[in-house]
């Protein structure tokens, strides 16, 4: 597959109704996502707790677009092969969840997955600067992980240090937390190519009603022309 510098939708399914996933994750991506969100967390690295490799192999049934698995848990490493078996194109893991981001990166692709890495609001760029000849991703949080429906924190002089120091490597740039219309644009100008968008995405609409998604996704592109 070649390397889509286009910019990609990734609705986060911490918005869907959580006793309807699998018709959640189909009706969002008949509205035209281009890749599938998956938020992991084990209440101890974020104070939230969502769901482990079993649920996560069960919406692999469902996604026939990419899934992109955030791993909001530490330690990480030991989970790696689970998340594998459950499918996952990419996985990404956070750069403060453990002292060895290196090795995780490496497991991770050794597994067969996309490797991503994920960086706090708090922790600077030069976190990740050693870890990109491993990485196909940075995910650069605008939020403090853990909830959905938060306000967008200003990452933008982050995100383009970032592409700078990438340059024309296939890696990409995800942005998490408070994306909208309004803070879309800022990012992508900065150098984003992937929008995580929970509430944005999902508002309004439902499995039975589904047209919204699709228009609050078109608003989101709307607002990069
Ligand atoms: C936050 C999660 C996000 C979250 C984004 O910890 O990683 O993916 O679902 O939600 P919104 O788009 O509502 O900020
Ligand atoms: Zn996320």
């Amino acid at each position: 597959m070649t390397f889509d510098r286009s910019v990609k939708i990734a609705p986060s399914i911490l918005s869907a109704d959580f006793a309807d996933f699998g018709r959640e994750i189909q009706a969002v991506e008949a509205q035209g996502a281009d890749w599938i969100h998956v938020d992991v967390m084990d209440g101890h690295f974020v104070p939230n707790l969502t769901f482990g490799p079993p649920a996560v192999k069960a919406f692999r049934h469902h996604v026939k677009t990419f899934m992109d698995v955030h791993l909001m848990i530490a330690p990480v490493d030991a989970y790696i092969d689970a998340y594998a078996d459950a499918g996952a194109d990419m996985l990404t893991a956070h750069v403060e969840a453990g002292p060895h981001p290196h090795r995780t990166l490496q497991a991770i692709k050794a597994a067969g997955m996309k490797a991503g890495i994920a960086l706090n609001p708090g922790t600077p760029a030069e976190a990740v600067r050693d870890l990109l000849p491993l990485a196909d991703m940075v995910l650069v949080m605008t939020v403090n992980p853990g909830f959905g429906g938060q306000k967008f924190i200003d990452m933008t002089a982050k995100v383009r240090t970032i592409r700078d120091w990438i340059g024309d490597r296939e890696i990409h740039i995800q942005i998490d937390g408070g994306v909208t219309p309004q803070t879309a644009p800022l990012v992508v100008e900065a150098g984003a190519d992937v929008l995580v968008a929970g509430s944005a995405v999902f508002k309004g609409g439902s499995v039975a009603n589904p047209a919204p998604y699709g228009e609050n996704m078109r608003a989101i592109r709307a607002s990069l022309a």
